[in-house]
């Protein structure tokens, strides 16, 4: 089936130009001025609105086994919830449990995810080590299409990585051409914050956000950069909610060391009063770590954003519902991390960015979908309203109005933490793999419709870094 978008201006993230799209067999076919429509084409009239990638959010959870439960959001009704937003891709996580083969939690995790809507790929966490998880970090990069690495630096007790998991997964990923990724927390000192706020009587979600001051984030964030420096690979960092790890960042990439960051829009958007609120369901609904910070943070990520030094955004989407958090009712360090957001992203970083002048819609693009799909090497297949690109495309309107609200979204969990907020702009219509999924507020998209997405890995950029790399090996010296 052909679509033709007309009479829009394509945004991309390098130039913004009035043309018509013509999607044919799920790739773009044309773009330019006056395209015709194939006698069977559906048109969308794109009259006065942007015509854009669709979005890419390089972070998300959907039906997570974490904390002793799993996330409400699964592959199918998370990726719906994507689509009515404007995201057309995700890339999830493979996280296995310690000690668990990680093929074999690959192979559970393309299973899960077969019913997914839109297009997805998966990171794989290194949670452990041992010389099989060595050699089955090849079979994903060679065979599986797998080209990152997540580690987690928190979580002590459950799938946190220890420096010397980080060294030897740092430098295997260096040798097979992929990027790791970390979740920068020093799980050591939270564990230990957790442990004495707790004997101190602070057992409610206000004990969450002190456990994890900006500090442990900021030491982690920096750990990771100097532990790949050494190793001569680049570091993708997840969820930089503070000051102090855009710091690390900043001082990395000025140094030129090859360093990329993502932020979240709820830690853009949202501050750390949540955790004030003495009504227990609301303030663990905002249970997620890192943790909102204070606005402080909020204004240093913008700036991050702006000035490149953050390239990706992302919603870490990882739903669990009033009755899951209860789990710690009496004990803050049992409520499951997590907060929603797929399906907002798109909407509340056009409000907030393009619409208060922080952020071009050109940015907007880059940090919403062409970057992440630069970063994770499927550029131009994704992130690009191109010829030949998938023809995963949203279509913008930015004079729509509307309040964000749980009764009306289509995420799978009770809390919406952008509840209330009123933004202007969002998706008319969104079109994935040639199809339009969403139009004027009606999904139209079949489960198992999406496809999982294999990413190459990197080169010949990596053949000089692994060459460099040998030339830093001791040399013996005379004396
Ligand atoms: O609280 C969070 N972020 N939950 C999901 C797991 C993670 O740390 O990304
Ligand atoms: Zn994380
Ligand atoms: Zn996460």
């Amino acid at each position: 089936m052909s679509v033709l978008i007309k009479g829009g201006t394509v945004v991309n993230a390098d130039q913004s130009v009035r043309a018509d799209v013509l999607c044919d067999g799920g790739l773009i076919t044309a773009v330019g001025t006056d395209l015709e429509a194939p006698g069977n084409a559906t048109v969308v009239d794109a009259g006065g609105q942007y015509v854009m990638p669709g979005g890419i959010d390089p972070h998300t959870h959907m039906q997570l086994p974490f904390m002793g439960t799993v996330a409400s959001e699964d592959f199918e009704s998370g990726t719906k919830a994507g689509l009515a937003g404007g995201t057309t891709m995700i890339i999830d996580f493979v996280i296995p449990a310690p000690q668990q083969n990680i093929l074999e939690a690959y192979h559970q995790w393309r299973e899960w995810a077969e019913k997914a809507a839109s297009d997805y790929t998966f990171h794989v966490a290194i949670t452990w080590w041992d010389d099989s998880v060595h050699d089955d970090m090849g079979t994903l990069v060679k065979e599986y299409g797998v080209n990152s690495f997540k580690h987690f630096m928190a979580y002590k007790g459950a799938i946190m990585a220890d420096d010397e998991i980080l060294v030897n997964s740092f430098a295997r990923s260096l040798e097979l051409g992929a990027i790791p990724t970390v979740h920068a927390e020093n799980g050591e000192l939270v564990f230990r914050l957790q442990k004495e706020l707790f004997e101190k009587g602070i057992t409610g979600p206000e004990g969450h956000p002190l456990s994890r001051p900006p500090e442990c984030e900021g030491e982690a964030a920096n750990r990771a950069i100097r532990i790949a420096e050494v190793l001569k690979v680049p570091l993708y960092i997840v969820h930089n909610s503070c000051r102090q790890s855009l710091e690390a960042i900043t001082r990395a990439r000025n140094e030129g060391q090859r360093v990329f960051g993502e932020v979240l829009a709820g830690h853009l958007l949202i501050d750390d009063s949540v955790y004030r609120d003495k009504d227990f369901e609301k303030s663990a609904a905002h249970v997620m770590s890192p943790p909102f910070r204070d606005k402080s943070h909020q204004e240093a990520l913008w700036q991050g954003l702006q000035s490149g030094n953050l390239q990706t955004t992302a919603t870490d989407h990882c739903c669990f519902c009033a009755d899951q958090k209860a789990a710690g009712k009496d004990d803050f360090r049992l409520i499951p991390n997590g907060t929603g957001g797929v399906e907002n992203r798109m909407e509340v970083l056009w409000h907030h960015g393009v619409g208060t002048g922080r952020l071009t819609m050109n940015e907007f693009v880059k940090v919403t979908s062409t970057n992440a799909a630069q970063i994770f090497n499927i550029y131009p297949r994704k992130g690009s309203v191109s010829v030949g690109a998938d023809a995963d495309i949203v279509v913008w309107d930015p004079e729509a109005t509307k309040t964000i609200s749980t009764k009306t979204d289509h995420q799978n969990v009770d809390y919406n933490i952008f509840e209330g907020m009123q933004i202007k702009g969002s998706p008319s219509h969104t079109i994935s793999q040639g199809n339009v999924v969403y139009a004027n507020g009606e999904l139209n998209v079949e489960r198992g419709a999406g496809r999982y997405v294999n990413r190459p890995p990197f080169a010949p950029y990596y053949d000089a870094l692994r060459k460099q790399a040998h030339l830093a090996e001791p040399v013996a010296v005379r004396r």
